[in-house]
């Protein structure tokens, strides 16, 4: 095959004015198209419905993105019927054509990469750089998976021993309907990587977007399409959980079940999975990425200015709003002063506002609900350690906005040193040394990410053996796992590790089959 070999998409250089006017261009464009109402699409038909959800621009809530209609249990189990029947003739299309259609789907989304993240930049209030990255994982995505179909499909027949008496081979063949349920926080990175890969190994998909998020998810829906995925195989299903989500999840005829988004919802997807419904002939496969109460540590012997950086921009980054945010700041006791006051300055630098605005670093967080819930932690910080920065809400325009929040000295087990808050607030916890560090780092329910800054090679192989997470990172951020490079995914109550944007994703849809024949 003459496919180049898989690279990272490239960052946008905002600071060319080129780059700059695009993404305004962009940005006008997108907000042109404010208020659009959009319908359900399943098979053939879309399906406008009166009861909606509105999408608001969480920098400014009285701003409708866009209305989407909110699908019934019905529409969920009507779009499982129709998946069911695309499934039949999709899965017997061959790997290069569905592998090309996910290039052609990159290169569309190359060109309007820019549109994508204005998309985000409004409904979810990233920043540019943020939604930007965003956009760029999930081109890396569709390359990524693409290569890798292809690479399956070559490499299966070798992966069995022939014996004098018959010819054997091996293949793998696609799982069926999948109900595909993705979070609000990479709505384009993740909801692109969660379908493509269903998609491309065969299986037809019904997807159903988070409540938070629908907007851009149908612009990524549209572009598959034009990119040549049919109608049927991609299904699009917003509504709420409760409703759309649980009668996908619990449809005798839904196969398997790819859900990114909290730990509370991913082990009730895993209870409901698990029951057999009337006319079910097999076990429902979960793939499901979960929370994350990811640590920094910080030993004496590391570079501090790397490690200020790399401590504020994990806790901080995107508002805190990732699984992979260092929530966490772990410090041994020989820096912990210094290391306390470096992040404090450090992130008072941060500029907030409406991310529209290209120097915001700091946005809004997602919604009222989450507003809420961050600072009921807050609340509960107050009583197990000392706020020394930050800790309110900030009224500006209405928005959803809530200043950079650190509390220090809080204990190991503290429950903002335990709970994912998925906010931007920091618990710093001070160990004595580095075996206490990595003690308190493994502390937890969770296991997705993990830094350490040291300079000291045989601490960072103990890490390497004990710091029982999915991603550890080493003198870099815990946020920002790049396609191919970085496979991501964790351990224990961050779900079932199933490291998106690695070599073995896809087999995850996938079930394989022996043949042989007597010769
Ligand atoms: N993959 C993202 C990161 O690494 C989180 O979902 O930050």
């Amino acid at each position: 095959q003459d496919l180049p070999p898989f690279r990272n998409e490239p960052l946008t250089d905002f600071s060319k004015p080129e780059n700059r006017a695009a993404m305004e261009a962009a940005l006008e464009k997108v907000r042109a198209q404010f208020d659009r109402h959009y319908p359900l699409i399943i098979g053939e038909d879309e399906i406008y419905l009166d009861e909606t959800i509105a999408s608001l621009n969480p920098s400014h809530p009285d701003q409708v993105v866009g209305r989407v209609s909110a699908a019934t249990a019905e529409h969920a189990a009507r779009a499982v019927e129709v998946a069911y029947e695309a499934f039949q003739t999709w899965r017997k299309t061959p790997a290069e054509e569905r592998a090309a259609i996910l290039l052609k789907a990159a290169q569309l989304m190359r060109e309007r990469k820019h549109e994508f993240s204005a998309w985000m930049v409004y409904e979810v209030g990233k920043s540019w750089p943020e939604a930007d990255a965003d956009t760029a994982e999930a081109i890396d995505f569709l390359e990524y998976y693409a290569r890798q179909m292809l690479d399956i499909e070559e490499r299966a027949p070798k992966l069995v021993y022939q014996i004098p008496t018959e010819r054997s081979t091996y293949r793998y063949i696609p799982l069926g309907v999948g109900a595909i349920i993705t979070p609000w926080n990479f709505p384009v990175a993740i909801f692109t990587g969660m379908v493509s890969s269903a998609l491309v190994t065969g299986n037809t998909v019904v997807a159903k977007p988070a409540e938070q998020s629908p907007v851009v998810a149908y612009h990524v829906v549209q572009l598959l399409y034009e990119a040549g995925i049919p109608r049927g195989v991609l299904n699009y299903l917003p509504g709420y959980g409760e409703v759309a989500g649980e009668a996908l999840v619990v449809h005798p005829k839904t196969r398997f079940i790819s859900f990114t988004g909290s730990k509370e919802v991913g082990i009730h997807i895993n209870q409901r999975a698990a029951e057999i419904q009337p006319g079910q002939i097999w076990l429902k496969r979960t793939v499901l990425e979960m929370g994350g109460k990811d640590a920094v540590i910080v030993d004496e012997t590391a570079d501090l200015d790397a490690a200020t950086e790399g401590v504020v921009v994990s806790a901080f980054g995107f508002q805190g709003q990732k699984c992979s945010a260092g929530s966490r700041a772990i410090f041994v006791e020989d820096v912990y002063d210094e290391m306390v006051q470096r992040v404090i300055e450090r992130t008072k630098q941060l500029k907030i506002g409406d991310p529209v605005d290209p120097t915001v670093f700091l946005g809004p967080v997602i919604d009222t609900d989450a507003v809420n819930k961050i600072m009921s932690y807050i609340e509960i910080g107050h009583d197990e350690g000392n706020l020394v920065l930050g800790g309110k809400r900030l009224d500006l325009d209405g928005g959803y906005f809530i200043e950079p929040t650190i509390f220090t000295d809080v204990p190991w087990d503290a429950r903002i040193a335990q709970e994912e808050i998925f906010g931007p607030v920091l618990a710093i916890i001070k160990a004595k040394d580095f075996d206490d560090a990595l003690r308190i780092a493994n502390s937890t329910e969770y296991g997705l990410t993990g830094s350490v800054y040291s300079r000291d090679r045989a601490r960072l192989e103990r890490a390497a053996d004990e710091f029982h997470v999915g991603n550890l990172y080493f003198n870099r951020k815990s946020t920002g796992a790049l396609v191919g490079v970085h496979p991501f995914g964790g351990f224990n109550m961050s779900g079932t590790d199933s490291k998106a944007g690695g070599p073995d994703y896809l087999l995850l849809f996938l079930q394989p089959k022996s043949i042989s024949e007597k010769i």
